[in-house]
């Protein structure tokens, strides 16, 4: 098995010696990995659906893993009791269905040190969720695989709200930032291309909805611009 560089960035980033649960496992490739590595000495790993929690039934019982193993079969971390494990992965799923996944079961979604959330969309929506219902967000970090940048969101419940001086770090973290990502340009630029995009889209149209669209696109481009 050998895992993909996005499943390989979420796997270094789980800390040591910690127990983990993977939520949304399918195949279960990061928890296996961490286990034959010898990284964490335990994995819960849970899927809602039944096919894939299967997969990753098949990956355990292949690398002999089942003593150091829970599969279960539910949503989200509503599978978890409080204290079972140290830190949660969710990954590859919309960022809204994360965030509600965390807002469903509070009191296990507060009580880990370390959420290690790879939405795939609406990045943004959970920024959002996560700055406005108490969470930290501790570390960011990009990820290129084929073409496509992906971003990994390190958080943890501190039951602080942060407000951020501006919308623009919705889309794009301050962590990434303050770290200097290797990926921010192109990330930035990817955007502005999109952005871009848009504004091509809207040539030749007129009315109010038109113009607003228009000017609020072009300053996201100038404040995505600044940012670089
Ligand atoms: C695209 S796969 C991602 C698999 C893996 N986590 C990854 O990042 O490669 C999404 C998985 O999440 C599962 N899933 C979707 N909604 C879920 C929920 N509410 N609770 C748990 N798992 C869910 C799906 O069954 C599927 O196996």
């Amino acid at each position: 098995m050998k895992l993909t560089d996005r499943l390989l960035k979420i796997a270094s980033l789980v800390s040591k010696g910690k127990k983990i649960a993977d939520i949304g496992t399918d195949h279960g490739y990061i928890p296996v990995y961490l286990l034959n590595k010898g990284t964490i000495p335990f994995a819960i790993l849970a899927d809602v659906n039944k096919g894939p929690l299967e997969n990753a039934r098949k990956e355990v019982k292949y690398n002999n893993l089942i003593d150091k193993t829970d599969l279960r079969l539910g949503s989200g971390i509503g599978v978890l009791k409080k204290d079972e494990v140290d830190e949660i992965i969710i990954a590859g799923m919309g960022g809204i269905l994360i965030s509600e996944l965390l807002e469903a079961n509070k009191e296990v979604a507060h009580s880990v040190d370390k959420l290690i959330l790879q939405p795939m969309q609406a990045q943004e929506e959970l920024r959002k969720y996560l700055l406005g219902n108490g969470y930290e967000i501790v570390n960011e970090v990009l990820v290129k695989e084929d073409f496509r940048i992906y971003e990994i969101i390190e958080t943890k419940y501190t039951g602080k709200n942060t407000i951020l001086e501006d919308e623009i770090y919705f889309e794009v973290s301050k962590k990434l930032i303050e770290n200097n990502d290797p990926l921010l340009k192109e990330f930035i630029d990817k955007k502005i291309y999109k952005y871009n995009s848009i504004i091509k889209k809207l040539e030749g149209k007129n009315g109010e909805a038109v113009e607003a669209k228009r000017n609020d696109t072009k300053a996201i481009i100038e404040k995505l611009n600044k940012l670089i």
